[in-house]
């Protein structure tokens, strides 16, 4: 999944010949996940149409303060809020960003749509010029880029080649291609989980009785998939242990490995371990499994009316890197009912964790099979921080905030 997928893509069209590319550049981003809103100068619509951009984008282009009336019937003037557009966009792309445009910019000049938008952007804003080989060259153009690029906007280099004069040079403003990879490289290498590779276990485990039967439990694995999908949206390089549940991954780069027994897990994860940063195990692993696994079904007697099973403890996979870490940071769960904060600083020291997440099933809208969670983050030095009920994916970026600091510490 690109990095581009959901983020909210404020694209500035200014007048220049290469405006026409913002119908490729558009589309482009729309077919990222991106959702892509346009501003465009008056000039621009020379180049290329508010109604190509707005279709491709499936919004609202907007180039005036005010909306034009149309001829047959009166409407009220409309304000385009240039405020509201600029701090709804994740980051705002001028392409292409003609020489006029990029001098007013760095005069602070705001004589339209676009540059009041910019000037309130409080995003990243990555420009693309776009102008004749001399233009490009020339000394004032040269200190608007160095004025730009030093309040912290980021160029995009055009090309070299042809340009609309005939002449050759630089100028030409980058691919829509080049543009969008340009993007992602750049918000990739900003992300706070950037090179950090994630251990994370999720779900039940199911431990066989019988060629049919088994001892499993309710977690539908929800939670750790969502700190899984969340950490990789951050930038991480994930690996996810899943028991068996219903769940599909919206993240491909989630590397997944199924397993359905404590065992298999128990060995899933040691393989991964020693190469991991830090580790989260929110999986409901069963504590005890049958001593034997029958052969064949275990079949109803008509002279007995009990059966016994008999029980064996699982390997505790938690402790067991617990005793085993070097610098990862190793996160455990702990779901309790009863004297919830004692138990899990106990669980906390006794595996050797970090951090420690506390669910109490006492607790509404906690648990295992809600969308949501009430969790408690408990530190390796005993700071205890509650958090209200939240979506399991709001726990997730609560959770994946608090190592961030911590590891960047
Ligand atoms: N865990 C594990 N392997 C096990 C059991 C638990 O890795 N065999 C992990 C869970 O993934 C969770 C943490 O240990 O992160 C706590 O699990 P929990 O069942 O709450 O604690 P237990 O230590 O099993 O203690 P108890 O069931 O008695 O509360």
């Amino acid at each position: 999944m690109s990095v581009l997928n959901g983020k909210n893509i404020l694209l500035g069209v200014t007048g220049g010949i290469a405006a026409y590319k913002a119908a490729f550049l558009v589309r482009l981003l729309v077919k990222k996940g991106a959702n892509v809103r346009v501003v465009m100068t008056e000039s621009a619509k020379e180049f290329v149409t508010p109604l190509t951009l707005s279709t491709l984008s499936k919004n609202e282009v907007f180039s005036s303060f005010t909306e034009e009336n149309d001829s047959t019937s009166f409407k009220e003037p409309k304000w385009n809020n240039h405020v509201a557009l600029a701090l709804w966009a994740d980051l705002f792309l001028i392409a292409p960003a003609t020489a006029n445009t990029l001098s007013k910019m760095s005069t602070g000049n705001c004589d339209n749509l676009l540059l009041a938008c910019y000037l309130s952007a409080k995003c990243p804003v990555y420009y693309a010029p776009a102008m004749d080989l001399d233009m490009y060259k020339h000394p004032t153009t040269e200190q608007d880029f160095k004025k730009l690029d030093s309040f912290g906007n980021i160029q995009i280099p055009a090309a070299f080649g042809e340009l609309a004069s005939g002449l050759v040079g630089q100028g030409r403003m980058a691919e829509p291609e080049e543009i969008v990879s340009f993007l992602e490289r750049d918000l990739l290498k900003s992300l706070p989980l950037r090179g950090k590779k994630f251990l994370i276990t999720a779900g039940p485990t199911y431990e066989a009785i019988d060629p049919v039967r088994f001892i499993g439990n309710h977690s539908s694995g929800k939670m750790g998939y969502a700190i899984a999908e969340v950490a990789a949206k951050l930038g991480a390089e994930v690996t996810l242990v899943s028991g068996p549940v219903n769940l599909k991954l919206e993240n491909d780069s989630i590397k997944i490995l199924s397993v359905t027994s404590a065992e298999e897990m128990y060995n899933a994860v040691h393989l991964h371990f020693n190469n991991c940063d830090v580790g989260i195990l929110s999986a409901a692993v069963a504590d005890y499994r049958p001593a034997e696994i029958a052969s064949q079904k275990i079949k109803k007697k008509d002279n007995e009316d009990d059966l016994s099973l008999q029980l064996t403890k699982t390997k505790d996979i938690l402790a067991s890197l617990g005793k085993i870490k070097k610098n990862q940071f190793l996160v455990g769960f702990a779901l309790e009912t009863q004297n919830e904060e004692e138990n899990a600083k106990l669980k906390l020291k006794k595996k050797n964790l970090d951090l420690i997440v506390l669910n109490s099933l006492r607790d509404k809208g906690a648990g295992f099979k809600t969308d949501t969670n009430k969790i408690t983050l408990i530190s390796k030095d005993n700071k205890v921080i509650p958090f209200p009920v939240k979506s399991k994916k709001e726990v997730a970026k609560d959770i994946l905030e608090y190592i961030i600091d911590q590891i960047h510490a």
